[in-house]
């Protein structure tokens, strides 16, 4: 565990529109709680009490707002109480729906993006979530404390903290990637302005990777006078170790182990079919339906494979209230469906998919994983590629695509991928089941390695060290 004494003294403060915890109410009126995990929640943790760590975020359903009402909440977390309209504006309108799209590069463009009154009506929307950030955190934080403000959602919060507190040593960190200039330069003028001098309120911006930190500086380059006195920080985070080895080893996990096995069958000649897993929201850039295509091309190209492997394929929901959203699960469902009619027989299902969320099924998946398909059209990082190879129980061969994040650090050991080319990721598919036990082995520890090199911990560490030494880079 890093040292907490490089932090003393400070207070720090962290901002998200997703926050630690979750309410839901139950039938007898009470309220549940249920608390989240993920990397800044065990990044936080390594601080230590003395720290008086706040984090501000946002209430994103019924029960989180009447936890707010009732004045139920946890320490050292306040949620706001944003009006749901103002929320859903600024979330699924702007946020999910064109700054993902940006940064993704995800926009189908002969018939979107579209920037009319609507968009206009949401952007206002957006800087009244971003004020609203701004305000709670000028309010609760000590003088010179430090604020790391998270994410796509709360661009303008940095501009706006500086204007009310001056005082404050304020960070912004990317969890996705950053749009190049040529794709950047779709947003109206006024708006990349603002987004840019809205990042640029802060001291330091940090990305997952150098190739966002470039676009960024980029951007500023062609779009505002370049960084002024903003730093640039790269801190790729990485798989947490230590949990997932001893969650992955827990009672519900062998349970779904069992269950899986027997959901993907045996093999005509009655040995273990292979195993090809994937493991991913349903987001539009994590790039499902190629995946399921690619494996259906690897069928047809390779026909030795069939019923002796399966795709254990699991796309869990998000974003549901958007209808693009909706229909990419559909269509999801569809192309497995049709793989499953076309090639299955009365013992063998090709694609196994589950559409709902279980932690201890990722897992169980991940330990019996012969092979990692991991194919984003773009990704800030893609934790999953790092969870894999330090999970699996054999080793696991990773295909990997290009754009993902994480292929800065894994590029070397797994098998890369075009995330547009199917026939490609159907020949990495079979090169990857065709890789020799010994060097399947090899390639996944050196995975598994440079996968755990930043733990959670020491990330957050790193990010709030360097904001408050004020360290270059
Ligand atoms: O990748 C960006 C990100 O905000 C992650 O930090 C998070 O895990 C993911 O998107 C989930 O998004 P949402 O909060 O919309 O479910």
């Amino acid at each position: 565990m890093a040292s907490t004494q490089a932090v003393q003294g400070a207070q720090v403060l962290v901002a998200s529109n997703r926050g630690p915890v979750s309410y839901t109410v139950d039938e007898d009126g009470s309220l549940r709680a249920r608390r989240g995990g993920g990397g800044l929640v065990s990044g936080l943790s390594a601080i230590g009490p003395e720290a008086g760590a706040l984090w501000v975020c946002s209430a994103l359903s019924d029960g989180d707002r009447e936890a707010v009402r009732r004045g139920v909440g946890e320490d050292g977390v306040r949620m706001l109480d944003i009006p749901a309209d103002v929320h859903a504006d600024a979330y699924n309108g702007i946020a999910n729906s064109v700054l993902w799209f940006v940064h993704h590069m995800l926009y189908q463009t002969p018939l979107e993006p579209v920037f009319d009154a609507e968009f206009r009506r949401q952007w206002a929307s957006y800087e009244t979530y971003n004020r609203a950030f701004a305000e709670a955190l000028a309010e609760e934080a000590a003088p010179g404390a430090a604020v790391l403000v998270q994410d796509y959602h709360l661009t303008l919060v940095p501009g706006m903290l500086r204007a009310l507190r001056p005082d404050l040593r304020i960070g912004h960190f990317s969890h996705t990637p950053w749009a190049p200039p040529e794709y950047f330069r779709m947003l109206p003028d006024d708006i990349a302005g603002q987004v840019l001098r809205g990042m640029l309120g802060a001291d330091r911006l940090g990305f997952l990777t150098r190739r966002w930190a470039d676009a960024f500086t980029a951007c500023c380059e062609r779009f505002a006078d370049g960084l002024g006195n903003t730093r640039i920080g790269v801190h790729g985070l990485g798989a947490d170790a230590d949990f997932l080895r001893a969650r992955s080893h827990e009672a519900d996990v062998e349970e779904r182990i069992v269950a899986l096995r027997q959901e993907i069958g045996t093999a005509p000649d009655g040995g273990a079919r292979r195993t090809i897993v994937r493991v991913d929201r349903t987001e539009l850039s994590k790039n499902i339906v190629r995946g399921l295509l690619a494996y259906r091309q690897l069928l047809e190209d390779h026909p030795e494979w069939r019923e002796r492997i399966a795709h254990v394929a699991f796309a869990y929901p998000s974003r549901q209230d958007l209808a693009v959203y909706r229909d990419y699960t559909a269509e999801v469902r569809r192309v497995a469906e049709e793989i499953n009619e076309r090639y299955g027989t009365p013992g063998w299902r090709p694609v196994v998919l589950h559409l709902e969320d279980d932690f201890a099924r990722s897992l169980a998946a991940y330990r019996i994983a012969d092979v990692a398909l991991v194919n984003p059209v773009r990704d800030g990082m893609n934790l999953v590629a790092k969870e894999v190879p330090v999970v699996s129980d054999a080793g696991c061969a990773l295909v990997l695509s290009r754009e993902a994040g994480a292929h800065e650090e894994l590029g070397e050991d797994a098998i890369t991928v075009n995330p547009y080319d199917v026939v490609e990721t159907a020949r990495a598919l079979h090169e990857a089941l065709t890789t020799g036990p010994e060097e399947r082995v090899e390639r996944s520890k050196r995975l598994a390695a440079a996968a755990t090199a930043l733990p959670p911990a020491q990330w957050f560490l790193d990010q709030l060290n360097a904001l408050r030494e004020g360290t270059p880079g």
